[in-house]
């Protein structure tokens, strides 16, 4: 389960201006619901969740299984929500150090040709048994044409066609639109797996797709758990909307009231990268005709050190979002140590993750009491069930949230401008 808690948040707000700001929500919510909203169109993220389609499940499941039983390093090669979103819980969900299955590399989602010369170099080194590396490959691009990804994968695809001549067409896996693009062209030509992000779904709307949903089981986490969660938040939400109206709610009013940055934050560094997606969602989605709030992304305490005087005492147009974990995974404990020389022996026998909370707690009331408008979202408990559950939820908040600042949430025009300034630079015809 997930928790939101805006209470702090709405101290900042007048019983008027959070009124006002519900009814809003409120219409908003039933413009998404009803499809009559700018935009419409791209609700196909909520749509798949109405029809689940379990032969596609089991259809991913089964080939991230072959892949697990014989890969040693799989490539996602995408950028945007064409990668955000598998990261985000690949992440999430995995250990720190070491990995369970093949291990998960990235690329096509920048365009450092240093990055791309060490990943070919890395590949070309041998495994733990002394072999030739078993790479596999997953390029994913909606529109096949996004230069940071093309770059990369025509780079992998050229070393994949050397090192594996007889099977490199099953080695790598496409996942783009039904038809268009150059990657759709390359498949036809090589006869490459495919699989369809459906039209009505925008990149950054995707997880749940194969998109998402292929490395995502690949790195070993349970997809259907992941899905079907986020289907039971969808069939509640829609019943019973009254947690992500208040949320949207808050969230526009105090945009009305000046806010102009959510700083998106978590203890737990494994959050990162869920805290990176939901930078895209939240930014791409309200980031239009001069509103929204620039989404940013820390990690505490880590972060407490860089940013926390600017966060109790700079400008107060900021507003925070904590990602906490209710029940985090052990970790270890303090030990006790004879002549306490470094002063500790006072922590003894406490666990980081008690101490870590304690830091959460400190951090809330310290930058609450401070002027920052603060929100906490809990999950009880870092696994797919409540990653699932995240995801349909914040998904729903960003669409509702969006139409009350009254821009389309699911379009990004502003995103083609470096692009016909990078083209004409590179001399593209
Ligand atoms: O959310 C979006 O639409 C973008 O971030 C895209 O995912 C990103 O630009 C990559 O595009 P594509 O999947 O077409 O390569």
């Amino acid at each position: 389960m997930i928790e939101v808690d805006v209470s702090r948040a709405k101290q900042f707000l007048t019983d008027a201006e959070f009124a006002d700001a519900h009814s809003q929500a409120k219409e908003s919510f039933s413009t998404v619901i009803n499809k009559t909203g700018k935009g419409a169109e791209w609700l196909g993220w909520r749509d798949m969740l109405e029809d689940p389609n379990d032969a596609k499940l089991e259809q991913l499941d089964s080939l991230a299984s072959d892949i697990r039983a014989d890969a040693d390093v799989f490539i996602v090669c995408g950028i945007g929500g064409s990668y955000l979103g598998a990261r985000a819980v690949i992440d999430a969900l995995s250990d720190f150090f070491g990995h369970n299955g093949p291990e998960i590399l990235y690329a096509g989602h920048n365009m450092s040709g240093k990055y791309l010369e060490e990943l070919l170099e890395y590949l070309d080194q041998s495994n733990e048994e002394g072999e030739p590396k078993s790479v596999y490959l997953n390029v994913i691009s909606k529109s096949g044409t996004t230069l940071e990804t093309a770059l990369s994968f025509r780079m992998i695809r050229n070393w994949m066609e050397q090192k594996y001549p007889d099977d490199v067409h099953d080695r790598i896996i496409c996942t783009t639109s039904a038809e268009g693009g150059a990657l759709n062209e390359l498949i036809k030509e090589n006869g490459y797996q495919k699989f369809v992000i459906p039209d009505d779904v925008g990149g950054r709307f995707s997880v749940l797709t194969p998109v998402g949903l292929l490395p995502i089981a690949v790195a070993g986490i349970d997809i259907r758990t992941l899905f079907y969660e986020a289907v039971s938040k969808y069939e509640e939400l829609d019943q019973n909307p009254e947690t992500v109206i208040e949320y949207a709610a808050v969230k526009y009013a105090l945009f009305e009231k000046g806010k102009t940055v959510d700083v998106l934050t978590s203890f737990e560094p494994q959050l990162r990268s869920l805290g990176g997606w939901l930078q895209q969602l939240l930014g791409e989605s309200e980031g239009k005709e001069g509103k929204g709030m620039f989404p940013a992304v820390a990690t505490y305490s880590t972060d407490l050190h860089s940013l926390g005087q600017f966060m109790q005492q700079g400008p107060r147009n900021l507003m925070e979002t904590f990602l906490i974990i209710d029940s985090p995974p052990n970790g270890v404990t303090v030990e006790e140590m004879d002549g306490d020389h470094d002063g500790l022996n006072y922590l003894s026998g406490r666990s980081f993750q008690d101490i870590n909370h304690r830091a959460f707690e400190g951090t809330l009331k310290a930058h609450t009491e401070g002027g920052v408008p603060t929100v906490v979202v809990t999950l009880n408990k870092l696994n797919a069930q409540h990653i699932g559950e995240f995801i349909y939820f914040y998904e729903l908040l960003t669409a509702i949230y969006c139409y009350c600042l009254g821009v389309i949430p699911f379009n990004q025009p502003g995103v083609e401008n470096y692009k016909r300034e990078m083209y004409k630079l590179l001399g593209k015809k």
